[in-house]
Order: C-alpha cells, then sequence, then structure tokens
C-alpha cells in the first residue's frame, strides 16, 4: 500500500475502529442485509460472473456473490483494512468456497489486470477515496465492455437517522471531531446525485442511475447491543473513544434515551436508513 493517497483512510480502518467492525461483522450484515441485496440485484450478478467487491470489508457481501456466480465464476474482495481482511478470509475458509480471492490493498491504485471483471460491486465502501474519479476511472478499465457497476451509499446525513439521531442526543456531552466538508472521504460523500454523475461520469461509465432504498435498520437485537454499536461503530465512536467521567455518563444516559424511544416491542432498536443503489456501465 502507499504511504500517501488515502493515508487517512489506512489509519483509520487499521485502527481499533477497523478491530471493532471486523469484531462487528455478523451483526454489520444482518443490520445491511437489505443494501446486499439490492446491490447484487442491481448488478444483475449471475453464474459465471467475474465480480470484485470493491473496499470489501469482513466479506460477507463477497461470499454472498461467491454463492451466486458459482464456481463458474468467481470474486474479489479488495479492502484496505488487514483485521477485516482477516475475519473475511476466516469467513471464506470456513464457507468451503474456492472461488474467492481477499486483496489487501488500496483499490484506488491496485494493479488490476484490464478487462478482468464483469461487475464490479460495493456495500458502503465506494465514499472514502480522495481522488474518487482517478480510482473510477481505474475501476473501469478493470471492467469488461458493458461491464455492471452497483454501489450502495448513504444519502444525507439528515435521512440517516440511525447516524444522527444518536449524535444529536450526545454531542453536547462530547468532543465531536470537525465536521468533515461534503466532498472528503467519507460515508457522506456520495450523498449528492451530482457529484455521483460527475464522478462516475468524468471516469467514462455510462447509464449512471441512482435509485433510492429506504429501510429499517436494526442497530441491535435488544438495547445492549444497540448500545454498543453506537459507542464503538458509528459516527459517535471517534468522540466516545476518549471520552470519561461525568460526560461519558452523560452522553451514554443520552445514546440510551434515544434508543429506547427506537425500540419496538421485542426491543429491537430500529432507526431509518437511506442509500442511494447506484448503477453504472462501461461503454
Ligand atoms: C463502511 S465499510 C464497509 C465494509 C463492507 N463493504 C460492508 O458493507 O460491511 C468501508 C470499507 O471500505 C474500505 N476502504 C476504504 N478505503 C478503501 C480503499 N482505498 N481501498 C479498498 N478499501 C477501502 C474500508 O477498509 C472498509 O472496510
Amino acid at each position: 500500500m502507499t504511504d500517501n493517497v488515502n493515508k487517512g483512510q489506512i489509519e483509520f480502518w487499521n485502527s481499533d475502529h477497523g478491530n471493532a467492525w471486523a469484531r462487528y461483522g455478523e451483526i454489520i450484515d444482518i443490520m445491511f442485509a437489505e443494501i446486499t441485496d439490492a446491490v447484487l440485484d442491481a448488478a444483475e450478478i449471475t453464474v459465471g460472473d467475474k465480480v470484485l467487491d470493491l473496499g470489501c470489508g469482513n466479506g460477507g457481501t463477497t461470499l454472498a456473490i461467491a454463492g451466486k456466480v458459482t464456481n463458474i465464476g468467481s470474486v474479489t474482495g479488495i479492502d484496505i483494512s488487514a483485521p477485516m481482511l482477516e475475519r473475511a478470509q476466516e469467513g471464506a475458509d470456513q464457507s468451503g468456497l474456492s472461488n474467492v480471492t481477499f486483496l489487501l490493498g488500496d483499490a484506488s491504485i491496485y494493479p488490476f489486470a484490464e478487462r478482468s471483471f464483469d461487475a464490479m460491486v460495493s456495500r458502503l465502501g465506494a465514499m472514502f477515496f480522495e481522488h474518487p474519479e482517478n480510482t473510477f476511472r481505474r475501476m473501469a478499465s478493470a471492467l469488461n465492455y458493458g461491464g455492471r457497476i452497483a454501489l450502495g451509499v448513504w444519502r444525507g446525513p439528515r435521512e440517516n437517522m440511525w447516524a444522527m439521531a444518536p449524535v444529536s442526543a450526545a454531542k453536547e456531552f462530547l468532543k465531536m471531531p470537525p465536521r468533515p466538508g461534503p466532498e472528503d472521504p467519507g460515508p457522506f460523500s456520495f450523498a449528492d446525485p451530482e457529484r455521483v454523475r460527475g464522478i462516475l461520469g468524468g471516469a467514462g461509465l455510462s447509464d449512471i442511475k441512482l435509485n433510492p432504498l429506504d429501510f429499517q435498520i436494526p442497530l441491535g437485537r435488544t438495547l445492549e447491543e444497540a448500545l454498543n454499536f453506537v459507542v464503538e461503530m458509528g459516527p459517535l465512536s471517534i468522540p466516545f473513544a476518549t471520552a470519561t467521567g461525568e460526560s461519558r455518563r452523560r452522553a451514554v444516559d443520552a445514546v440510551i434515551r434515544v434508543l429506547e424511544e427506537n425500540s419496538n416491542d421485542d426491543g429491537i432498536v430500529l432507526l431509518a436508513g437511506a442509500c442511494w443503489i447506484i448503477t453504472a456501465r462501461t461503454p
């Protein structure tokens, strides 16, 4: 991996935050199951396809693709996070699937062979590049002619209450990091359709479409699980990592209140999630 491009993201996803994502792999796949289904459908994944899973993380989507393409096809997952890829490899070993490869590397500079994939997908992994247009230009050259791209990305923070309801409740008690600019690498950097069209169009892709996906995200099967998720994984994970004493206690109480307000009769915490399912093709 390089020491200058996407350096901040490489550090972040290999820190305690990456370790937390690796630990929560199973819960993440439950939370984001609707995005997985929507992305795989949009990419029209079928038997025999060769597929690239961009920012594959713990490999949940990669293994789902491996089952769909069968042994006639194959899937490659690439990610910069060593702890998450370790978990992904364990999952592949346990599944017995032989058509899966995981690569540790920065997708924006990885030397993929030209025209080596039929489709490229990503569940929530496309928004973290410093130079997205360059990245997608390289991705496009790794796709066959007429190759399909399908990306699940977040729409704006105001529509994503799973992230923002806990932030609104607890931010007054925590030392929040500076808010990233709308085009800085981060979860909401593909929220603006015009920006997305500019990036993908600038990379030479065509038939660019953005379809909304709205769903309720189960933040945890119990209040405790949901609280752990908010403290270790969501946008509050950075301020919670350094919060101590009375301010931490008040922030935790504020988060618990908002989670209780959004628990259903079975105790499952459900909050709104809002994505774009983006599709595009190589000409
Ligand atoms: C929000 S997580 C999503 C992970 C996984 N796709 C999922 O849905 O569970 C974003 C992922 O993108 C990866 N990522 C960020 N920048 C990357 C890059 N330049 N190349 C490859 N992966 C990257 C991170 O390491 C992380 O695993």
